[in-house]
């Protein structure tokens, strides 16, 4: 027995002597005489509750992975011998309508992803220590870097800063959510052992507000935020974001540690070091080729900051997915010309995948932390993987077509001018934050040879539809994206018609691909903004009927006119619909990806919830479907294709890249 257990612990890579069972948890080495102080930085190095700690920490967004699964990726964190999880909080789910919050039970369509008392309870629970990043400003990859989209409707707003309407708004979130955090914090027996002030604020292309940073320490100072208070941001940008003496700075980087830590060491002497996002992987954007990072260089550049010595948070570990409407983008100079929005795959090339499969990264972070590390705690096993399955294929069942899809609109809306999405008079006054909009004049005569021009790039692609035929390309190739259309062009025209058309409904149906969340970010509307005017030739339309399409759920699972479908692809958008059915009930249902490479572009429903974007330029050509996410019975798959529909609908073990 002896032996075989052993012979274990070999092929764990473990020496059996090492992971007795004798050695502390992680809690017990640091509180067993009881908690008196927490995350102190009063010395070169630090410590915790009076003991020593170096933090070896990896990035999971909560929000990011289904709730089922969050104890599972935790262990699997836990296991590599990381003492640390580092998440942000995204204040656009979190409040996603003005004053109306959701934390796990606030009626929203990403509820599920939302409880964060019990993410840092699980935390706690796993053996591991939390780093909180509440922003309110998150960046992330994520849809307007977390801000939320109804904050747009005050005019005069100045997010970032210490503006009082804005802060207003962040007074208010925080107060709702600090508490939660305060009742987690270390020195209160939970698990939060230091929080961040803002994000990568040095870098904000605005004139640096340090009033701003200071009312935030001060809101998390009265919701009882008592751990250490931190900042992070590029080396080379100085103490420009942070408050010298108020908040400790840490910095970010993906290699060349020395050049980052002297310069921190400088600005900040005779105090620990640390970086808050190494990356071990990279994020794609739609049309680009697939980011990787290779085992090497990920092993150089890890072992450095190690061997430095240094405490280090991998952003990521665990990336998981942009599910919904909520990945970000990157926008360059602001005007949406060089718009690149993020895929829906937050795969990362992390050391866990996105299916939370195990990397070769992830066994060198195992192999490296327990050489670096002198305090040996006890660390879980790996758990064993979840299974992925192919399910059969299915053949799409029902159809609706674009008319029939407008007709069941959740809203109509009349304006005689140009009236961006977030504006609209629709959810309690919050306006629409996420999806498609339509733009309909209607009654309208166009003769031969019409041009209908868009000033300014488009917010972010549009499709042109008379009387619901759609007249505008499909999104076949990268090329595609310098046409009309597209973000790219300004002031881009398309001619719409040989022949006199008279009395006929012109429909633009603009799409938020999804709202930059780093860099020039300020003016995020979507769908006709103040910089587009839409003219017919020399004429300017100005009075539309708007049809919100914000895909909710609860209008996702009502919709009816369902036809049956024909043996021909449909052109133009439309919902097609293919039906699940699961007959043997189970605990967990397995996972799948489903593959897209079929189709064009457009969105994937499941039972309701919107899993996310698909695109044929890729590089990502699959959606990750969690079991997690599966009933037993029948599952709705809808499909809410832009421009071609595909006959069926196809399953796959692992995701698929296709580099455009
Ligand atoms: C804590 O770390 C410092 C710096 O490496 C070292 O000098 C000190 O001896 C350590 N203390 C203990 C108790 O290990
Ligand atoms: C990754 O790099 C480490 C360190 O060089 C090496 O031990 C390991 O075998 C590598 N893994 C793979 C799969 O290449
Ligand atoms: C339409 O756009 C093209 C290319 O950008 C331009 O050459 C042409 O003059 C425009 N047509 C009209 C009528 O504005
Ligand atoms: C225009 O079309 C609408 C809808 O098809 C119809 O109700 C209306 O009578 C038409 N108007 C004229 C002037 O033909
Ligand atoms: C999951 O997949 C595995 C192998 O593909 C299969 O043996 C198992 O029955 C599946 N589980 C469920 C709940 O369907």
């Amino acid at each position: 027995m002896l032996q075989i257990m052993h012979l274990f612990f070999l092929l764990l890579g473990l020496s059996p002597f090492a992971t007795s069972d004798d050695l502390p948890t992680l809690y017990e080495y640091y509180t067993t005489d009881g908690v008196s102080s927490g995350l102190s930085v009063d010395q070169p190095y630090f410590t915790l509750n009076g003991k020593n700690i170096t933090i070896y920490s990896g990035a999971m967004h909560y929000f990011r992975v289904p709730s089922q699964y969050w104890q599972d990726r935790l262990r699997k964190l836990r296991a590599t011998g990381l003492n640390t999880v580092e998440t942000y909080i995204p204040w656009n789910l979190h409040e996603f309508k003005n004053n109306v919050f959701d934390f796990g039970d606030g009626g929203s369509d990403y509820q599920r992803l939302l409880d964060l008392d019990l993410f840092l309870t699980l935390a706690k629970q796993e053996d591991l220590f939390v780093i909180a990043r509440p922003g309110p400003y998150i960046c992330a990859e994520w849809e307007w870097g977390g801000l939320p989209s109804w904050l747009l409707r005050e005019e005069a707003i100045s997010v970032r800063t210490s503006d009082p309407v804005y802060m207003k708004y962040v007074k208010r979130y925080f107060d709702k959510l600090l508490p939660i955090l305060a009742k987690h914090q270390f020195t209160k027996r939970g698990a939060v052992i230091a929080v961040q002030v803002e994000n990568e604020y040095a870098s904000a292309p605005i004139e640096k507000d340090h009033a701003y940073l200071q009312q935030l320490v001060d809101l998390m100072k009265d919701n009882g935020i008592v751990e250490l208070l931190v900042t992070s941001d590029g080396a080379g940008y100085g103490t420009d974001g942070t408050l010298p003496g108020v908040l400790f700075q840490t910095v970010n980087f993906g290699s060349d540690a020395k050049a980052s830590f002297s310069k921190l060491e400088e600005m900040q002497p005779n105090k620990p070091l640390m970086a808050m996002e190494f990356y071990p992987g990279w994020f794609d954007h739609w049309s680009e080729t697939h980011h990787t990072v290779s085992n090497s260089s990920f092993v150089k550049n890890y072992e450095e900051v190690l061997a430095y010595p240094a405490s280090i948070n991998l952003y990521m570990f665990h990336g998981g997915t942009n599910f919904g409407f909520l990945n970000g983008a990157n926008i360059g100079s602001g005007d949406n010309s060089n718009f690149q929005p993020t895929t829906t795959s937050y795969d990362y090339d992390a050391p866990l995948s996105e299916a939370g499969d195990y990397t070769d990264k992830y066994e060198v972070i195992r192999t490296l932390i327990k050489k670096y590390n002198p305090v040996q705690t006890k660390t879980p096993d790996p758990p064993e993987l979840y299974e992925r399955q192919v399910y059969p294929t299915l053949a799409i069942e029902g159809q609706l077509g674009y008319n029939d899809i407008i007709r069941q609109a959740p809203s109509t809306v009349l304006s005689t001018s140009d009236i961006p999405m977030e504006n609209l008079p629709i959810n309690d006054n919050s306006g629409q934050s996420y999806g498609y909009i339509v733009y309909r004049a209607s009654g309208i005569d166009i003769p031969a040879n019409s041009v209908l021009t868009i000033t300014g790039h488009v917010r972010d692609t549009v499709m042109v539809l008379i009387d619901g035929v759609l007249i505008s390309k499909p999104l076949s190739s990268l090329d595609d994206l310098n046409t009309f259309g597209f973000w790219k062009l300004d002031n881009s025209n398309i001619t719409l018609t040989t022949s006199d058309l008279v009395n006929v409904s012109l429909d633009l149906v603009i799409e938020n691909y999804g709202r930059a969340n780093y860099g020039n970010f300020f003016h995020q509307f979507k769908g006709l903004t103040p910089d587009n005017r839409v003219y017919l030739n020399d004429k300017e339309l100005q009075s539309w009927v708007i049809f919100p399409l914000e895909f909710q759920k609860s209008w996702n699972t009502k919709l009816t006119d369902w036809q049956p479908a024909g043996d021909e692809p449909t052109k133009g958008p439309g919902m097609h619909k293919a039906v699940l059915n699961i007959d043997t009930y189970a605990e967990r249902y397995n996972d799948t990806y489903i593959d897209m490479q079929e189709w064009n572009k457009g969105i994937v429903i499941v039972n309701g919830f919107v899993l996310g974007r698909y695109a044929f330029i890729g590089p990502q050509q699959a959606l990750y479907l969690p079991g997690a996410y599966l009933q037993h019975g029948d599952n709705e798959i809808i499909i809410f294709e832009q421009f071609e529909s595909a006959a069926q609908v196809k399953f796959s073990k692992d995701q698929i890249y296709k580099n455009p």
